[in-house]
Parts: structure tokens; C-alpha cells; sequence
């Protein structure tokens, strides 16, 4: 398929020629530190390559990506925050299983950090997998000036692989000299897909390859930080299997078409066995859009490894202590997700008020889920659970859009999609509804508080697409 593929570029900027091997995430932090700061400030980062100008953005310790976060399973994490930044902010720990005191909504699980200010995140991590880090208030463009670190939490019994990498995909909307177009939150971003750029970045880095051994066996822990872009990955020449999803194990089994789909806020752990001769040069490619299909980088295969894992046996990953949701028992509910361009949805009610489209849309606002529209962090209870019972909810898309879902607090099995079980269903925190798609999870609420639900796409979100599932 793909020689015939045509490819736009990856960055509207040429990038510079860098292999990847030159661009490892920044600092590792480990467990053993008992507390760690975390600084959110203006920074400048190199994103394009060198022979471009630096942009400017915001960053968790003058790096982008953040900091790898790095702790075993049980740990505790225990983080002061400092916001340097010109507005206030939290930090929101995505998928991480904790007490709502420390999920970083603003408003609702806490005042908002101001600037100036601090605040300490402490608490346990139970749950083993790749999660990650970002701010919660104004994401839309936080998240787009830079916000955002991979936080892994580590296995008992990793899997043996030769090599263990991070892919933080991100996408930026830049301009001729490589500055951040500050077009925040516009009606056509608003009430579409939302904030797609023009330069895709891997871990801060636009690299064109990554040197391989053939004969390797990469553990592949891929995070779509990008406020609006949707990933689907396509390894050339190779097989990659997913392990685990959003963190979470899965039975290992091999991508449909060999893609892997990411919506953002979306992670995958892959293995990637290297099975092509030295000196071969085979693309990743990132065909989610169509006709707007490009080259991420090339795995350009050196000498063979000595011993390598390729071809070896794959073990599932041991699950996490996640409660079983009981099906038979579970009661049911329904969330619709309404509205945007060339959708049916006339108004919504927004601060007790029905509002037509096109006053919501006046207000900066263009969707609602049960015929809600969040007003910020003001944010209607869409549904009042039992601690400690199961629940069915069936997300019914009667958009045109795709909605990643995602739910704090808990993980949830994405049980069928327009009624076909879903093989394996796996649990995962954030679920992609296609266009006029029905998906239905299943949870258990066990973990008591006002947890957020809302669309991961930051415009979605900010345009009104968020509530609250309270768990009492
Ligand atoms: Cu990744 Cu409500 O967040
Ligand atoms: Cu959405």
C-alpha cells in the first residue's frame, strides 16, 4: 500500500536530520527520592530541529516533554508543585487510581494552584502501566503551550525485552518561525475536531530515524499528549504487539492491520520484534487522517544484536488489582454525546439555562453530553453511583466527530461497539467513540468522589463536554 502512499510531511518545517538515539527523554526520577519538586514555567524548547528557531512554550521543569516520572508498583509518589507559570493551573495524574483530593480538578478536587503557589501531590500507586501527567485547568491551552510528562509505573516482573522506549507524540500548530500560533480556543477548532497543528513531535523531537539492531526485541510504551489529534500508527515491515493498553494489560495479541490507533490522552505498550536485515530502512507511518497520511521516522536497522529477544516467547502482563464489574448485576445508564458542527444538536442547558447552538457558540461553547454543557469546571453530576456497585453506561456518539472518553478515578472494560463485542474487553481509561458510534464500559464505582468524564480532544472538553460521576 504505502509506495503509493502520498506523504505530507510531518512537520511544515523541514526538520534537521536527527535520529532519535539523540533525543531520550530527560531525566529519570526514581522512588527512592522521597520528595520531588516539579516546577510549571515559561520555557523555550527545540522542537523543529536546530536549524530552526527555538519556541516558546510552557514546561514542567524547562523540558518537553516533562520529566519522566519513574516508580515501581505500590510506590508512593510524593510531589511539590510550584506554578511559575501567568496563570493559575493544577496537575492532573491521568489514569492513576488515587483519592480524589489529589486528581487535580480544579474546583472540584481542589482550589486552583495560583501563580506563585505550590501545592503537594502524595499518594499511593497501585496500578502498574504508562500513564502520564498534565495540567487540568485551561487545558486547551496549557496542554498546547507544552504541558505534559510520562509517568511510568513499573512492574513487578517486567517483560524481558532488549530495550524499553518512550514515544510522547505530540502535535503543535506552528507558524514560519517556529512560534506557537496563540489561536486558543477558536470557533473552527471549537466546534470541529478541535486543535490539530501542522508539526507532529516525538518526545519533544521531530527525529528522522531511530537506529535499531536487528534482532531486538523493543518494549514500545507509546502516549498521545496532543490536545486533538488522533494517531494511527503503522509499522512497516513489522508486528507489533500490544501488551497493554492505557497501562493496563492485555492479552497480547497483534494490532488489526498492523495499526495502532491513539486517540489523546491514549496509550499502548508494544513489543516490536526486529526481524529485518541490517542496513534496511522501513517507515513508520501515521495514516489516521485520510489523504493526509505521513512519515513519523524510519527504523533504520545496524548490526544485529548479540542474543537478541526477537521471536522470543510473550508472557501476558500480570493485571492489576482492578474489582471485576458484576454484568448480571450492573445497572445501566446511557450518556449522549451531542453536538458541534453538522451534528443534530440545537442547544443544550448550561447553567440551568437552555441555550440555542448558536448562543452556546457565541459563549465559547459547542457540545454537552446528555444535553449538558459544562460552563468551565461548573459542571452538572451526570450520574450519582453507589460506591462499590457495578454500572453499564452506553456512550451513544451523535456527533460527527471521533470523542476519546475518559473517566478519573477508575478503570472501566470497554465491553462492545454498536453491540459487536469487543474482544478481550479490555479495561482502558479512555475509550475513542467513532462518528455516530455506540460504545458501552462497565466499571466498578469504587472509588468514592466528583470524578471528571468529559472528551480528551481539550476543545471538546473546554467547549462544553465534560461532567461529573459522583460516587458516594
Ligand atoms: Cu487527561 Cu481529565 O484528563
Ligand atoms: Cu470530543
Amino acid at each position: 500500500m504505502s509506495e503509493r502512499l502520498r506523504l505530507s510531511r510531518r512537520s511544515f518545517l523541514s526538520a534537521s536530520g536527527a535520529s532519535l538515539a539523540a533525543t531520550a527523554l530527560p531525566k529519570l526520577v526514581t522512588a527512592q527520592e522521597s520528595e520531588r519538586r516539579l516546577v510549571a514555567a515559561p520555557g523555550m524548547a527545540s522542537l523543529v530541529g536546530d536549524d530552526h528557531l527555538k519556541t516558546a512554550v510552557w514546561s514542567y521543569d524547562g523540558s518537553v516533554p516533562g520529566p519522566l516520572l519513574r516508580y515501581r508498583q505500590g510506590d508512593r509518589l510524593k510531589i511539590r508543585f510550584d506554578n511559575r507559570l501567568p496563570q493559575e493551573t493544577t496537575v492532573h495524574w491521568h489514569g492513576i487510581r488515587l483519592p480524589n483530593a489529589m486528581d487535580g480538578v480544579p474546583h472540584v478536587t481542589q482550589a486552583p494552584v495560583a501563580p506563585g503557589e505550590s501545592f503537594l501531590y502524595e499518594f499511593d500507586l497501585p496500578d502498574a502501566g504508562s500513564f502520564w501527567y498534565h495540567p487540568h485547568a485551561r487545558s486547551n491551552e496549557q496542554v498546547a503551550r507544552g504541558l505534559s510528562g510520562t509517568l511510568i509505573v513499573e512492574e513487578d516482573s517486567p517483560p524481558p525485552v532488549d530495550r524499553e522506549l518512550i514515544w510522547v507524540l505530540d502535535d503543535w500548530r506552528l507558524d514560519k518561525s517556529a512560534a506557537l500560533i496563540e489561536d486558543f480556543g477558536n470557533v473552527m477548532d471549537l466546534t470541529h475536531a478541535g486543535r490539530i497543528g501542522n508539526s507532529v513531535t516525538l518526545n519533544g523531537r521531530t527525529p528522522e530515524f531511530l537506529p535499531v539492531k536487528a534482532g531486538e526485541r523493543i518494549r514500545l510504551r507509546l502516549i498521545n499528549v496532543a490536545n486533538a489529534r488522533i494517531f494511527g500508527l503503522v509499522f512497516e515491515d513489522h508486528r507489533p504487539l500490544v501488551i497493554a493498553l492505557d497501562g493496563q494489560p492485555v492479552t497480547p495479541y497483534e494490532a488489526e492491520e498492523g495499526r495502532i490507533v491513539l486517540g489523546p490522552a491514549m496509550r499502548a505498550d508494544i513489543l516490536l520484534d526486529l526481524t529485518n536485515t541490517p542496513g534496511s530502512r522501513h517507515r513508520v507511518i501515521d495514516d489516521f487522517y485520510r489523504g493526509a497520511a505521513y512519515k513519523l521516522l524510519d527504523i533504520a536497522y545496524e548490526d544485529p544484536a548479540d542474543d537478541g529477544l526477537a521471536g522470543s516467547n510473550v508472557d501476558a502482563l500480570a493485571a492489576n488489582p482492578l474489582a471485576e464489574p458484576d454484568l448480571k448485576r450492573a445497572e445501566s445508564h446511557t450518556i449522549e454525546l451531542g453536538g458541534g458542527m453538522m451534528g443534530s444538536m440545537a442547544g443544550g442547558m448550561m447553567g440551568g439555562r437552555m441555550m440555542a447552538m448558536r448562543a452556546l457558540v457565541e459563549s465559547g461553547k459547542a457540545w454537552a453530553l446528555n444535553g449538558q454543557v459544562a460552563d468551565g469546571h461548573e459542571m452538572p453530576v451526570l450520574l450519582t453511583l453507589a460506591q462499590g456497585h457495578s454500572y453499564r453506561v452506553t456512550l451513544v456518539n451523535e456527533t460527527r466527530f471521533h470523542h476519546p472518553m475518559h473517566l478519573h478515578g477508575h478503570a472501566f472494560r470497554v465491553l462492545s461497539r454498536n453491540g459487536m463485542t469487543v474482544s478481550g474487553r479490555p479495561w482502558r481509561d479512555t475509550v475513542l467513540v467513532d462518528p455516530q458510534e455506540r460504545v458501552e464500559i462497565a466499571f466498578v464505582a469504587d472509588n468514592p468522589g466528583r470524578w471528571m468524564f468529559h472528551c480528551h480532544i481539550l476543545e471538546h472538553q473546554e467547549g462544553g463536554m465534560m461532567g461529573l460521576l459522583e460516587v458516594a
